[in-house]
């Protein structure tokens, strides 16, 4: 909570700064008859507000500080909407949204231009805990529109903000709050920008991911908190490639995993920076399970600290407590970590695999501290190979487990190993820094390397 307050305090004195700015054609919604009683659906007065604006060759339509319940809303090319201080509600009835399950969320930009979303901390909320039928730390129990026959199954349920075929995107200095499932989408786009935001939500709500990044270019991400229980930033790669990726400056808290590539990787990933990036109270740090074809190259996560604190879970798909996890059939290549922090329960995995299915080539650990301090789950490993089935029982048993890998070079590296509480010296004895057969592994240095009891 002390975070979030830090954030919407940043936030706050960085969207005063520049809301000077004055927007050529300013379409304000409550001269469209919206009313913003938090109570009366105002999708149609916000809707006929950015059609104007659109149909005026775009600008900026603006929301006063008022809570406006909503269906989906669809932003148009050359449309801004500018929040001050207001709020949009995602209404909750399944009328309120397309019937084609794939749109439902509750802004959404599809094949459009110059579009943001601009706040002086405005709010999207999806509302979702009027989803929730039965709470449960481990797994809630959700309301799902499967009785339709349009959407199958436990996931059916509106996702926030999407954009699909977009160019030029910015969403700033908003507040994202609690979908129903997951929440911000963005989907083949160009040149987009997040920034000075917080999308947060709810442990207790299964799948609600945070930022899903799909087959898009040019995506730029600074300042963001995304607090959620889902993981924090997915990528994949489905119809096409994701380049040129750079999350920055920004803060993930998560169940699942902060940073996850994969699964969904039929195309390239490249490009792709996360730098000065501070993990707390998730069950994993980084994921790459690539394992449908696509290539993975000049990937660098730098200046991270990854606070792990696994939470049990009923459910094998709630990864853990592992900082780096890599488990590829794609070749992977240039792939570095530098100056990396870390605190969990169990290893570091670098795995390509096999030698036939790819390997992972020229990989770089550079000042990277590794903390471990907890044994209990290393001991539980083989519960974990259920996710998927991919996991295929990699779990570590060290420091850091590597297979098929060719070229690896670690210089400055540091394992602590925690002597507190139960973990006395021996509860480590059956722990190695490194674990690997050299038959799987070429070309590995390592420089300046050591390892201690804390
Ligand atoms: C935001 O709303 C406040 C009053 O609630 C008003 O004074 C201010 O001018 C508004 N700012 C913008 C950019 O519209
Ligand atoms: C965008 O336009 C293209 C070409 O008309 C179309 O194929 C695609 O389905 C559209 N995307 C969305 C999300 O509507
Ligand atoms: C519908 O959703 C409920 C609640 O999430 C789930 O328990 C049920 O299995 C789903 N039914 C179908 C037919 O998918
Ligand atoms: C996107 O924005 C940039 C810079 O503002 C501009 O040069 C470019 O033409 C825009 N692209 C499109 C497709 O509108
Ligand atoms: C991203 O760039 C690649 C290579 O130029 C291109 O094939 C792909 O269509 C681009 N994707 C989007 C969404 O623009
Ligand atoms: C990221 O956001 C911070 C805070 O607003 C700002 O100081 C910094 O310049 C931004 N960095 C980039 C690369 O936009
Ligand atoms: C790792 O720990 C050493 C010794 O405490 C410290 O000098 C170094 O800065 C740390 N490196 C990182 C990346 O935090
Ligand atoms: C890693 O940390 C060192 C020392 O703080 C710094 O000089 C260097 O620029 C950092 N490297 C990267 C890639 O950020
Ligand atoms: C480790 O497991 C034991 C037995 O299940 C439990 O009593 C102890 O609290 C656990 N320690 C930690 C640090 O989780
Ligand atoms: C997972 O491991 C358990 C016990 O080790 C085993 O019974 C089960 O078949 C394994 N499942 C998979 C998918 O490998
Ligand atoms: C060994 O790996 C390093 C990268 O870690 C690479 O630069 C070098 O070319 C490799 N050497 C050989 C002989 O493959």
């Amino acid at each position: 909570m002390a975070l979030l307050l830090v954030f919407i305090i940043t936030l706050l004195s960085i969207t005063k700064s520049d809301s000077s700015t004055p927007a050529a054609h300013v379409f304000s919604v409550t001269d469209y008859g919206a009313v913003g009683d938090g109570n009366t659906y105002d999708t149609q007065q916000i809707q006929a507000a950015i059609d104007a604006c659109h149909a005026a060759g775009g600008g900026t339509v603006s929301f006063p500080k008022k809570i406006f319940l909503v269906g989906t809303i669809f932003l148009k090319s050359g449309v801004q909407l500018k929040f001050n201080d207001s709020t949009i509600l995602g209404g909750t009835k399944m009328e309120d949204y397309p019937t084609d399950p794939h749109r439902w969320f509750v802004v959404l930009a599809e094949n459009a231009t110059d579009v943001g979303i601009i706040g002086d901390l405005g709010t999207i909320d999806g509302q979702g805990e009027k989803y929730i039928e039965k709470l449960d730390e481990k797994s809630s129990v959700m309301k799902s529109w499967n009785t339709t026959g349009v959407c199958h199954g436990d996931r059916c349920r509106p996702r926030l903000v999407g954009f699909f075929d977009c160019k030029n995107v910015t969403v700033n200095g908003m507040i994202l709050r609690i979908p129903a499932i997951s929440n911000l989408h963005i989907v083949r786009c160009e040149n987009t920008f997040l920034g000075d935001s917080i999308l947060e939500s709810h442990f207790y709500i299964p799948h609600n991911h945070g930022i899903l990044i799909e087959d898009s270019n040019n995506t730029f991400i600074n300042n963001t908190l995304v607090d959620n229980g889902g993981n924090a930033i997915t990528l994949k790669t489905l119809k096409g490639p994701i380049f040129n990726l750079r999350v920055t400056e920004s803060e993930l808290i998560t169940k699942l995993s902060a940073i996850k590539f994969g699964s969904g990787s039929r195309f390239d990933f490249n490009g792709i920076i996360f730098d000065n990036i501070n993990v707390y109270d998730s069950h994993r740090g980084i994921t790459m399970q690539l394992r449908e074809g696509g290539m993975a190259s000049d990937i660098t996560f730098s200046n991270m600290n990854i606070n792990l604190d696994y939470k049990g879970g009923g459910k094998a798909e709630w990864t853990r407590a592992e900082p780096i996890y890599i488990v590829s059939k794609s070749r992977i290549s240039n792939l570095r970590f530098i100056n990396i922090t870390s605190h969990s329960e169990k290893g570091v995995v670098l795995s390509g695999g096999s030698r036939h299915e790819g390997v992972l080539r020229n990989v770089k650990l550079v000042n990277v501290n590794l903390t471990f301090y907890n044994t209990n789950l290393t001991d539980n490993a083989e519960l974990d190979n259920e996710s998927c089935g991919c996991n295929q029982n990699k779990q570590p048993s060290a420091g850091i487990r590597l297979e098929y890998i060719d070229g690896l070079l670690i210089e400055n590296m540091l394992m602590r190993w925690v002597r507190s509480g139960s973990n006395s010296e021996s509860a480590w004895k059956n722990f190695n820094t490194f674990d690997f057969r050299p038959s799987t592994v070429n070309n590995v240095s390592i420089h300046s390397f050591s390892s201690s009891l804390d």
